[in-house]
């Protein structure tokens, strides 16, 4: 009896001391960071050729955030440019409670007028490599973009092991105004952004600079802002390297002379591992590889970054991977790689399809969906412009954001007629120079019940240009999808969806949908609010190139006023 009552007292002591210890962890652990960002253009020399950058507190690329699982992130954004607006997402953060904070202008909320100050707040709730970026006109081009790094809880550790953790972020650089750019981009007649001038690893590049260019100093090969991005290695030990791509235009791929990597993350979920002498990288996308500092450490290598999916004329980025105690600055001796053959789609379908979930965390997808929405992605003459459209409808983003026109019920601000869930899959010719005739621009949404599962096939088919299929990016705002499988030529349902994997999907944000082939993908419309679908190079989604979903509106919480200001949310700023 005295025994029990004493086991009892104990029990009760240990059960309060583990509640209190709890709340203290809880408490204690989960920190809010203040970021104070001051977003204005700067003269930069990424590639040694002068360029006005958009720069976050005088850098591009931008700051990395740093956070823990379950943190709060704040972002105090003043705008400094004097004549443009801005609004920055924060790209692969699912923004559950918040989805007025997701940064996508004319989606979620009014850009950030010049002079203006907005507090982005939001929850990062689960560890990953994450990014952000502007998500206004071609402000990615520009050079405003960075890295969010979100660390696991204390005591937790991934199914892998490294020594160091380092981030690469890669970006296509154009020397040209992105303003001249989006100008070219919506004109008659047409003017393509085309190749980049360089290839930037960490912000940095080499553009060979011309002897007018140099005398008249537009080009300075001196300028300390284009010295090459060397990672400094200790023999024996191993890294972890997060890279990721916020490229406009070009698919990459990546690789470390002589040094295999393995592939353990992608976009935040943990990946089968799975060994690659190359990383094929799309914009919008973010890995983390493993790579040991195995090989002779008398020497230096190169990282090398090149385009591929396009027919490049871009030189090799580069970098250097080098051993200590050698010079961080001394190049190898040996030629940099110039990459896989540009056109290998094939290559890069098998590396696609590698990218499993970790056999310990593996989250199964709902078996069925509720419904199945195919979009065709064509290229579209609408008014005599060029547009990309999804089943014939090219997106133009209303001047009153989707999510507010929704939570208070304004049906006069964009499209009504909700665009079609399929094309004409009988009668359409997917490798056949498209014509598009129907083609609108225009700016309806896709209506998804809450909590419903949804399928969404991606059809690739022939551009405008003879014996042309793109590759495109396809990010999801909002959630992490199941890539469900790719195949080539046109989608069959009865036939496709038995192939799909439902054992072991990988959870993404971006997935590619390579040239004349389909790639299927399913989500839970499990996050309320309003939220964009769209191909991540910048200059197709300028063209229309994306969809908008919205689900669970009435779920959503009071809008904050900050957000608004444009459009119809005009007046309710000052009542
Ligand atoms: Cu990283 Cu809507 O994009
Ligand atoms: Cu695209």
């Amino acid at each position: 009896m005295v025994e029990t009552q004493q086991c009892r007292k104990i029990f009760i002591s240990l059960l309060v001391f583990c509640i209190f210890y709890s709340i203290n962890v809880l408490t204690v652990e989960a920190k809010t960071h203040y970021h104070v960002w001051d977003v204005k253009y700067t003269y930069k020399f990424p590639d040694c050729y002068k360029k006005l950058a958009i720069t976050i507190n005088g850098e591009s690329p931008g700051p990395t955030i740093y956070a823990q699982q379950g943190d709060t992130v704040v972002v105090r954004l003043t705008n400094t440019m004097l004549t443009e607006n801005v609004a920055v997402h924060w790209h692969g953060i699912r923004q559950y409670g918040t989805p007025w904070h997701d940064g996508t202008d004319g989606v979620t909320q009014c850009a950030i007028m010049p002079g203006e100050t907005l507090d982005y707040k939001f929850v990062v709730d689960r560890a990953g490599t994450y990014l952000y970026h502007a998500h206004y006109g071609m402000q990615i081009s520009a050079g405003l973009y960075g890295f969010i790094i979100v660390k696991l809880p204390d005591g937790v550790s991934e199914p892998f092991a490294y020594d160091h953790d380092h981030t690469i972020l890669l970006k296509d650089w154009y020397h040209g105004s992105t303003y001249e750019e989006a100008v070219g981009l919506s004109s008659i007649p047409f003017k393509w952004v085309g190749e980049p001038q360089s290839l930037l690893i960490n912000g940095r590049g080499r553009f060979n600079c011309s002897a007018a260019d140099t005398a008249s100093g537009v080009c300075n090969a001196t300028n300390s802002d284009c010295s090459p991005y060397s990672l400094t290695v200790v023999p024996g030990k191993t890294y972890r390297l997060r890279i990721a791509s916020l490229t406009s235009l070009s698919a990459l791929s990546f690789e470390i002379e002589g040094h295999n990597m393995t592939v353990v993350e992608a976009d935040g979920s943990f990946v089968e591992p799975f060994v690659t002498k190359n990383l094929y990288i799309n914009s919008g996308e973010t890995y983390s590889v493993i790579v040991k500092a195995d090989q002779d450490s008398k020497r230096n290598y190169w990282i090398t970054t090149n385009v591929v999916g396009r027919k490049p004329s871009t030189p090799t980025g580069l970098g250097i991977f080098n051993y200590y105690p050698n010079y961080h600055y001394k190049y190898p001796t040996t030629e940099p790689t110039t990459g896989p053959f540009w056109n290998d789609t094939a290559s890069k379908l098998a590396q696609s399809r590698a990218i499993k979930a970790h056999h310990d965390y593996v989250t199964a997808p709902p078996p069925t969906s509720d419904r199945v929405i195919v979009l065709l992605n064509t290229q579209n003459l609408v008014n005599g412009i060029y547009r990309w459209s999804l089943n014939n409808i090219s997106l133009s983003l209303p001047l009153t954001p989707f999510l507010v026109s929704l939570k208070h019920n304004f049906t006069d601000t964009f499209d009504q007629n909700p665009p079609p869930d399929t094309y004409d899959v009988e009668n359409y010719d997917i490798y056949s120079i498209a014509e598009n005739k129907n083609a609108t621009s225009s700016n309806p949404i896709y209506s998804i019940d809450f909590n419903t599962t949804v399928d969404i096939i991606l059809q690739n088919a022939n551009t405008m240009s003879n014996a042309t299929s793109e590759t495109h990016p396809w990010h999801l705002h909002g959630h992490d999808f199941w890539i469900l499988g790719y195949g080539d030529g046109k989608f069959n349902i009865t036939k496709d969806a038995k192939s799909y994997n439902l054992a072991n999907p990988i959870m993404r944000n971006t997935v590619p949908l390579y040239p004349y082939g389909w790639t299927a993908l399913r989500f839970r419309a499990d996050n309320p609010g309003v939220w964009l679908f769209h191909c991540h190079i910048e200059s197709h989604f300028y063209m229309g190139m994306g969809v908008v979903f919205e689900a669970g509106i009435d779920k959503v919480g009071t809008l904050p006023k900050s957000i608004m200001g444009c459009g119809k949310t005009k007046h309710m700023i000052n009542p």
